[in-house]
């Protein structure tokens, strides 16, 4: 019974990781009203019109396609039970994924850092964020197309952990909401803490865990 309880972690854990990605994706897509055409007194683009008809409109709203893309795709694409029914879609989507993060959510989050709310802390911890997700998706393409597949779901898995700071950030906004507590620190702490605790997290649990068939060397292509 407890053997059960224990196995039945992990299931549970993705299951409610994928609803609250769906929520936050969800949730986006219902301030999108705020954004076309852009509402210059709601939270985000109240204080932003000085700048945003130059480069930035052009970063934001390619940011807010692929952004919210980007975390659907990530969560169909670590699914295991998905790549093993239907490799060939989830090829075909990673090919999507990788260059949707590459030309798209990470240069365009790059871009927006510079004028991050609050300041150079904040833009410092989001722009740090766009270099480590584009190096992180590029280092798992790169694994895949050479057939080290081990190192390839790991990469991914980091590419993906970096993709769900933005669930992580809302989460840290919506419990300081219901809690009351407001401090000038609170955004650009989170802007760091968002992506860095989860992937400590990630990189603690794969350094405890028994390395499986994890090898750097290529898979012989089957022919
Ligand atoms: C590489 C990962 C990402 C980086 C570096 C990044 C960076 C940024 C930056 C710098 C901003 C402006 C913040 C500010 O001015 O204070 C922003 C806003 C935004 N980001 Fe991202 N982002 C990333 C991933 C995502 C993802 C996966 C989503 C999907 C939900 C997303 C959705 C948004 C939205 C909707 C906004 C506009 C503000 C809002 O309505 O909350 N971003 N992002």
């Amino acid at each position: 019974m407890q053997k059960l309880g224990l196995s039945a972690l992990p299931v549970a854990l993705s299951a409610l990781t994928s609803v609250l990605i769906v929520k936050v994706a969800l949730g986006v897509l219902l301030e999108y009203g705020n954004y076309f055409p852009p509402d210059f007194q709601s939270d985000f683009l109240r204080g932003r019109e000085a700048y945003f008809w130059g480069g930035y409109q052009w970063a934001f709203y390619f940011h807010l396609i692929s952004g919210p893309a980007s975390l659907l795709l990530g969560t169909i694409l670590v699914s295991d039970w998905f790549r093993s029914r239907v490799p060939m879609w989830h090829r075909r989507l990673g090919r999507f994924q990788v260059a949707n993060i590459l030309l798209l959510v990470a240069p365009s989050g790059l871009y927006m850092s510079w004028y991050a709310d609050t300041g150079a802390i904040a833009g410092a911890g989001l722009g740090t964020l766009a270099i480590a997700t584009a190096a992180c998706a590029g280092l798992g393409w790169r694994a895949a197309v050479t057939r080290r597949f081990a190192i390839h779901r790991r990469w991914m898995l980091r590419t993906f952990i970096l993709l769900c700071s933005a669930v992580v950030i809302r989460m840290i906004g919506g419990l300081a909401t219901v809690l009351e507590f407001d401090a000038v620190w609170l955004y650009p702490a989170s802007c760091w803490v968002s992506w860095l605790l989860p992937v400590l997290v990630f990189e603690s649990w794969q350094f405890l865990e028994p390395r499986k068939g994890v090898s750097s060397s290529p898979v012989p292509k089957v022919t």
